[in-house]
């Protein structure tokens, strides 16, 4: 049947069966087939193929279907069903060239099953979690007929009052590329034209985490330097993990936006790194150039837009209304239409989806009765994930675990939750699934009149925060405040205080106030539930806050009142069972965090690697005129990976190979890491990098490597790092990527501050 299309005969298919029934011949190579394919379609179809429509209520199925039938529509999003999927196929096979569709979604952290957000992921710095995480996500989502994801988000974030903080995986470049690399091996295995796999469309290229003021959608004015360094290395990483496509970022760099710059587009991902696969805009970018005020018109943002290499525009009309005149005009080339073209046919051919436009869409008769339906979903591992992603912040007194024959006060305003745990971009996750801690709770004890439960507070009761978040919800409100006074809730929370052993507060933030489009100028847990904490901890009972939020937030108050701080982030479909597992000590807590939190919001950016500087603030010796605040310390509440455990762990001193190192060889640092304490645990030994001096000032540290590390009581274990010479390079003035000679210290630590170091020489 391919090679019918490719011979130019149409033969119209009714449905997909024809295409199940033909016996599969090979294809020819995929330049030769884009090639042949591409001579065939007309100027319309070829502008057909640049469109990426987001299914909703502004354009009707059928319409669409139309659409497709006549060629004009070159791939979907947000439609999440083989059912839904399978009728627009069916029209693209009506179409004159039978080009498949592909249907694409945010799978981000899970597709039915949710798994904890990308920093919860991150949290666990465990790489097979992280991968299975992926792994089922793109199988769940395969069997619903996505073909691609807009996934795996990798931006750097240093400043958390930016809402999508909550959907990368952290501040630290080193870490952040290596789930870069995990996450698209994951959603793409071995060929995401493979069964069960699916293509991943790395985002947001680039430096979107870096917007001024962490402001959503705002400028991005940055060093070249620190470009290099500290924010680009995720998005290479991932496209050398071979990602088949990335998702143009909505901020301008330094004065040219994303979607428009050539530099970024042409010099950096194409011909600097080889980038071979398809470039998709952001929702609605291209038009959005002219407000960033770079085009003064629909036709000159679709001018700027395909010459910079936009393949694919996202819900965008100006491809679509534009480029026919910009052709015919000749302002655009055909061979940029072409070049456009060619890469949205090689994602297809990439996906499968020419060898079986019905890849994944299957056929009816196999349809899942209820693509809802619990069986459909992946528990016990979401469990797993979740309970690795967990930070214990603190436990004073051996707070934690708790006694299941405890008496135990839930309160809260996020202990019944079921919306939120899953946090934000659930995809195809379904609230009615989620297990909340209270389900949780209730699930690990045997005597379930000893879980008294009291909400306690709303969320916030600022009305114009909860109109604003349930604005952003387009089907219902998720954030429905409990209408009675808040004394009224907080009197009934003190009240099973009083009655119980210990208090559990799940507070933080409702998901929507860590979501696009959701940024803050502070980082305080909303009045309400500060109010609610400062209550009970007045009651004299022992306090633990289970924290849901999907950012640092600054809670340096709240941790002093209670005795013991988990956070959780938003884990997800089994977060509830994830986080009973910890409350109870069925489960040891290992996360480490991926981000800095810091005192107060006024501290930022407060992350871990910041340059050295000529009067650095040194602890203990506070001179007038070193970089200090005067009002704040200088340190940060918790630092970048910092997590406690239910046991303890010593470190050795760090033992070096050799007090040199020669270009081309390596050198190895190594520590012990003993468990002192009672209980089997796991622990991140991380390794930390300082070049001393250089022709630039550096980072006071680095993250250049981790081991996550499991001991049972009184266990001992030597980790063992090779250093080379490329762990030692950087982007230097003239943005070579060198390593100079000179003098290192290594830092090994089980978080970024408390250190053994050692040093050597780069010869
Ligand atoms: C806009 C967001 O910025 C992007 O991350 C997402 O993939 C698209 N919308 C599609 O939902």
């Amino acid at each position: 049947m391919r090679n019918m299309c490719l011979l130019g005969i149409v033969i119209s298919l009714a449905s997909h069966t024809a295409w199940a029934q033909t016996p599969a011949a090979p294809l020819p190579p995929k330049d030769v087939f884009v090639a042949e394919l591409l001579k065939k379609m007309s100027v319309d179809e070829k502008i057909g193929q640049l469109r990426l429509i987001s299914i909703g209520p502004e354009m009707p199925r059928e319409m669409i279907r139309k659409e497709i039938a006549a060629g004009r529509i070159g791939g979907t999003f947000n439609s999440i069903s083989r059912d839904e999927n399978r009728p627009m196929q069916d029209a693209a096979m009506r179409s004159r060239l039978q080009i498949p569709m592909f249907f694409a979604y945010d799978v981000i952290h899970g597709h039915r099953t949710i798994f904890p957000i990308s920093l919860a992921l991150a949290s666990s710095w465990d790489m097979d979690a992280i991968g299975l995480s992926g792994r089922i996500a793109a199988r769940e989502a395969s069997a619903d007929s996505i073909d691609l994801t807009f996934a795996p988000m990798v931006d750097i974030a240093r400043d958390p009052r930016w809402g999508r903080t909550s959907e990368g995986f952290g501040e630290d470049t080193y870490l952040v590329s290596r789930i870069a690399k995990v996450m698209v091996q994951a959603y793409q295995g071995a060929s995401p034209a493979l069964p069960g796999n699916i293509m991943a469309s790395v985002k947001h290229f680039a430096l979107y985490g870096a917007v001024e003021g962490g402001r959503d959608y705002n400028t991005v004015d940055m060093s070249p330097t620190r470009m290099f360094q500290d924010y680009l290395p995720p998005y290479h990483a991932a496209i050398e993990a071979g990602a088949g496509s990335v998702m143009v970022a909505l901020n301008s760099i330094n004065g040219v936006p994303a979607t428009s710059n050539m530099w970024l587009m042409q010099d950096l991902l194409r011909k600097d790194w080889g980038f071979k696969g398809v470039a998709v805009s952001d929702h609605g970018a291209i038009n959005e150039l002219i407000k960033h005020g770079v085009a003064k018109d629909s036709r000159e943002a679709a001018k700027l837009a395909i010459k910079a290499g936009i393949d694919m525009s996202m819900n965008d009309k100006a491809y679509g209304e534009e480029l026919p005149g910009l052709l015919k005009s000749g302002e655009v080339p055909q061979s940029d239409l072409d070049n456009a073209v060619r890469e949205v046919l090689g994602a297809k051919y990439d996906m499968g989806l020419f060898a079986d436009p019905y890849l994944r869409i299957g056929k009816a008769e196999d349809d899942p009765a209820d693509t809802k339906a619990d069986s459909r979903l992946h528990r016990a591992e979401a469990r797993e994930v979740a309970r690795k992603s967990l930070v214990l912040l603190k436990n004073q007194n051996d707070t934690l675990p708790l006694n299941k024959q405890a008496r135990i006060a839930l309160v809260g305003p996020l202990a019944k939750a079921p919306i939120d745990i899953m946090g934000s971009w659930a995809a195809a996750g379904q609230p009615a699934q989620s297990v909340t801690v209270f389900d949780g709770m209730r699930n690990a004890i045997a005597q379930q009149d000893n879980l008294i439960y009291a909400r306690g507070a709303n969320i916030t009761d600022d009305q114009s925060v909860v109109d604003y978040l349930n604005f952003l919800n387009f089907d219902a409100p998720e954030v429905v405040n409990d209408p009675r006074a808040a004394q009224v809730m907080i009197d009934e929370a003190v009240k099973a205080a009083q009655q119980a052993d210990v208090v559990v507060a799940v507070v933080g933030e409702s998901r929507g106030m860590s979501h696009e489009s959701s940024s803050r100028t502070n980082l305080d847990i909303p009045a309400s539930q500060r109010a609610l904490i400062t209550a009970l901890k007045a009651t004299g009972k022992p306090l633990v806050l289970v924290l849901m939020n999907g950012r640092p937030l600054s809670i340096d108050v709240q941790q002093q009142q209670a005795d013991a701080v988990l956070e959780t982030w938003f884990s997800g479909t089994e977060g509830g069972n994830a986080i009973a597992d910890v409350l109870f000590g069925d489960y040891n807590p290992s996360g480490k965090l991926p981000i800095t939190f810091p005192r107060s919001v006024g501290q930022i950016p407060t992350y871990y690697s910041h340059l050295s500087i000529g009067r650095p603030f040194t602890p203990g010796k506070p001179g007038n005129y070193t970089s200090q605040y005067f009002d704040e310390g200088n340190s940060p509440l918790y630092p970048f990976g910092y997590g406690l455990s239910y046991t303890d762990f010593s470190l050795s001193d760090v033992r070096l190979s050799a007090k040199t190192l020669k270009p081309g060889a390596t050198l190895t640092a190594s520590v012990t890491v003993t468990n002192t304490g009672k209980r089997a645990g796991e622990t991140v030994v991380q390794l930390y990098i300082q070049d001393v001096t250089a022709s630039m000032s550096r980072a006071v540290k680095e993250l250049k490597n981790f081991e996550k590390v499991m001991l049972n009581p009184g266990e001992q274990k030597v980790v063992q790092f090779t250093l080379s010479e490329n762990d030692l390079k950087f982007y230097n003035a003239q943005l070579q990527h060198v390593a100079e000679p000179g003098e290192f210290n290594v830092q090994i630590g089980l978080d970024s501050q408390n250190v053994q170091q050692n040093s050597f020489q780069l010869q």
